[in-house]
């Protein structure tokens, strides 16, 4: 795979359609509460400004299906853009056609930042509408991805943009290729994954593909109540999805089949609700009650899950163990984080660290800094690192 970068590129005078992932936790509020996504754009941004570019920015924030939703606005991160970027101003379009985007770039100076709405508002975007892409295209030179966090998806700003219009690599992508490449060239086992988080739907299939390639599976977040509510454990109040008991029993009987090993919380800490945390318990799974609700893994769980680390040679963490913006839930997180960082800096294990929540929740920790790679990316990574091919990726091969 040859990698197109921005390396001799000319660009004076160009517009370029910059695909960018702002997709940034935010608070209640909707104020961004962790900016590494955006930082991982600048060098990019920087180099199409030097060069004299007109640039197009496009992302996504949250999943609003098609719909216009004001707390997914990009509105919400353009002052946290223009901080990180050291620009002076950018032009946050309203949900428009891509004609009126067009007429808005004509006027725009050369080194200018247009930033798109939130282009999942559009509901050609998921639907990879072939028409909408095409007035898309007409209004760039060049098309540039620069989110590998979102390669997986096959969109019209991650895939049929690079069809129609001479594609390149952003320096964020480029950097995450060359890094992940290295890891990926040489993986040693045995291999743990500790995978956690809300996004349960999508997480629970693909831990069907890492049974086969990994020794040591922890699951932990809200995906494992529904793994403990299969092991008929009362999980009390505890989000879970009943629906989703089928696909556990199936992932549970391809670890078997393949001799991976999944760890479970054995002691759980709870509370009444996430406002109580002051009430907080660590207790063992078998004392849960119905009034509580499970809001991260518990202490002798945190023991097994450092221990097994140590005896592993790769470390792969996808999604936080425990609902980290409140203390103590973020107990799981800080002490396994900074297990897995001293460990990495002792040269025993690499480690790789994936997606926005859990790169937060380390930053939350100060603790990222201790990992072989922090990659942005949650899902993508997950799937190229089971060998599929990246729909956002494949002009590559052209
Ligand atoms: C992510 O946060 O992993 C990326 O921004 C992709 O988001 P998505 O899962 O909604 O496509």
């Amino acid at each position: 795979m040859k990698l197109k970068t921005l390396d001799n590129l000319e660009l004076e005078g160009k517009t370029v359609i910059l695909r960018c992932d702002l997709n940034v936790p935010l608070d209640n509020y909707g104020k961004v509460t962790d900016i590494t996504k955006i930082k991982r754009h600048k060098a990019t941004i920087d180099e199409l400004i030097n060069k004299k570019a007109k640039i197009l920015v496009i992302s996504h924030l949250g999943r609003p299906k098609g719909k216009e939703i004001e707390r997914l606005s990009l509105n919400n991160i353009s002052d946290a853009f223009v901080k990180v970027m050291n620009i002076k101003e950018i032009t946050v379009l309203p949900y428009c056609r891509p004609e009126v985007i067009d007429s808005v770039l004509k006027d725009k100076q050369l080194g200018s930042i247009t930033l798109m709405e939130n282009i999942r508002f559009y509901p050609e975007e998921e639907e990879n509408n072939q028409k909408f892409a095409r007035e898309l295209a007409k209004i760039g030179d060049y098309y540039v991805n620069d989110a590998f966090s979102v390669s997986h998806r096959k969109h019209i700003s991650t895939y049929s943009l690079s069809n129609l219009l001479p594609s390149y690599l952003g320096r964020s992508l480029e950097l995450e290729l060359t890094m992940l490449n290295k890891i990926n060239e040489n993986i040693d086992k045995p291999v743990m994954a500790i995978i956690g988080g809300s996004k349960i739907s999508t997480k629970i299939n693909l831990l069907s593909n890492l049974v086969k390639k990994v020794d040591y599976l922890v699951i932990g977040g809200a995906m494992a109540n529904t793994f403990l509510l299969e092991r008929d454990y009362n999980i009390g109040r505890s989000l879970v999805e009943k629906d989703k008991l089928d696909v556990v029993k199936n992932v549970l009987k391809k670890a078997k089949e393949n001799n991976c090993t999944i760890i479970l919380p054995k002691e759980v800490v709870v509370s009444k609700n996430l406002n109580d945390s002051e009430e907080a318990e660590n207790i063992d799974i078998s004392k849960m009650r119905n009034d509580l609700a499970i809001f991260d893994v518990g202490e002798k769980t945190i023991e097994e899950i450092c221990n097994t680390a140590s005896m592993c040679k790769t470390i792969f963490w996808n999604g936080p163990l425990g609902v980290y913006e409140t203390s103590p839930f973020d107990n799981s997180t800080n002490i396994i984080g900074r297990t897995i960082a001293i460990l990495t800096k002792g040269k025993i294990v690499t480690s790789v660290v994936g997606g926005g929540d859990t790169v937060a929740a380390l930053n939350n920790a100060e603790l990222s800094g201790g990992f072989s790679y922090v990659s942005i990316a949650g899902g993508a990574l997950v799937e190229w690192l089971e060998g599929k091919k990246l729909p956002g990726l494949l002009f590559l091969e052209n």
